[in-house]
């Protein structure tokens, strides 16, 4: 038998989250963002299960891209932090990436590359993130540069990135639109711009946030972006469902400690469960004590510090539990989100980091 430990990857709710993004914005492309080795889903098999639902795909890096065209996908990918390098304008032409340029010297080395091929360019602005793109009183310059250079095939895409469209009654969102907005104000009105501004967020709340491209990311992974109630994320379906076993059972006596450094007492005779799982498998080493954790299907509390291969939970209000019962740390029944604000953390950081030690397997 292998270690209980496993990802199950729902390709089928995977497939209904990315129809829902399409169907909240059905004139926009969808570009499905699946960096980080599609948020730790397994890039290959996520891009698989959409191709035939998105018209592109949007990544961190050249190797995330390359590894996708290795494994047959044959849509475009988007490049979202430009090339590193001027080998990378290069090889992007070549496998058909596009590129963003999110900053005057990605533009400055665009210009200057020799390409035998154009590619297609996504200018980025900063609108109020301050972490990449040009100023908004760039826009105009550079917009015309790369319309005019050789080495950018037809339209460019302007695109820029919410800060905190998360949070849905901030205005920042409507100032970096504003912002946006100002710097296209010189631009020429045909043939008209491209536009692309929503994250998953910015999707689901902000309409007018909706426009030719679209990037969601975490909500294809059925993950909400807010912290509170929104209507579109109660119909997202969670595509991860980490899971492991029960390995061993002990009772614990009033008093007595469990765990690294005895972090927790037991305040009352208790049953607790040794679960195959720990930050070596991606659980938060942060998670506190009363942590959700599914035993059997029901509630339980994690109880003392979490180790590299085990954690420890508190089973002493269930009649049953034995040795090989099913546990799930999240996914299908207990929310990402859940688990990652009791451990300070946010859904992202726990799917993208999920390492490889643990084997996901992949149902229809
Ligand atoms: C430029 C860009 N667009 C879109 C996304 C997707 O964001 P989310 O996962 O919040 O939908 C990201 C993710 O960080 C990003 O960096």
């Amino acid at each position: 038998m292998s270690r209980p430990a496993k990802a199950l990857i729902d390709l089928n709710a995977l497939r209904h989250n990315v129809a829902l993004a399409k169907g909240l914005s059905p004139h926009s492309g969808t570009m499905a963002i699946v960096k980080a080795n599609a948020y730790g889903h397994g890039v290959v098999p996520v891009a698989r299960a959409i191709e035939d639902m998105v018209p592109a795909f949007g990544v961190a890096c050249i190797e995330e891209a390359l590894e996708l065209r290795e494994a047959g996908i044959t849509k475009p990918i988007c490049l979202l932090e430009g090339a590193f390098c001027s080998d990378e304008i290069v090889a992007a032409a070549e496998h058909d990436f596009w590129l963003s340029v999110v900053s005057r010297e990605q533009l400055q080395v665009l210009l200057a590359a020799r390409l035998n091929r154009p590619v297609k360019a996504w200018l980025w602005v900063d609108s109020g993130m301050h972490r990449l793109g040009i100023r908004p009183e760039e826009v105009v310059d550079s917009y015309a540069a790369l319309s005019t250079t050789g080495n950018v095939a037809d339209c460019v895409v302007l695109a820029t990135h919410f800060a905190c469209a998360d949070e849905l009654k901030n205005e920042f969102t409507h100032q970096q639109l504003l912002r946006l907005k100002t710097g296209m104000a010189g631009l020429p009105e045909q043939p008209r711009v491209s536009l692309s501004l929503a994250n998953s967020a910015a999707l689901m709340a902000w309409p007018e946030c909706r426009a030719d491209w679209n990037r969601p990311g975490i909500m294809l992974y059925g993950s909400s972006p807010f912290s509170v109630h929104h209507p579109q994320a109660e119909k997202l379906l969670p595509v991860m469902t980490l899971t492991s076993s029960v390995i061993a059972l002990r009772e614990v006596p009033v008093g007595e400690s469990v765990g690294y450094a005895a972090r927790w007492h037991a305040s009352r005779p208790s049953r607790i469960a040794t679960v195959a799982i720990g930050y070596g498998d991606g659980y938060p080493v942060h998670a506190p004590d009363g942590t959700p954790v599914l035993v059997k299907g029901q509630r339980c509390s994690l109880v003392g510090r979490v180790s590299m291969d085990m954690i420890t939970v508190d089973v002493t209000h269930l009649s049953d539990v034995a040795v090989g019962d099913e546990v799930v740390l999240w996914g299908n029944g207990l929310s990402v989100n859940e688990v990652a604000t009791s451990a300070g953390t946010i859904s992202y950081e726990l799917l993208a980091r999920m390492p490889r030690r643990v084997p996901r397997s992949y149902s229809e």
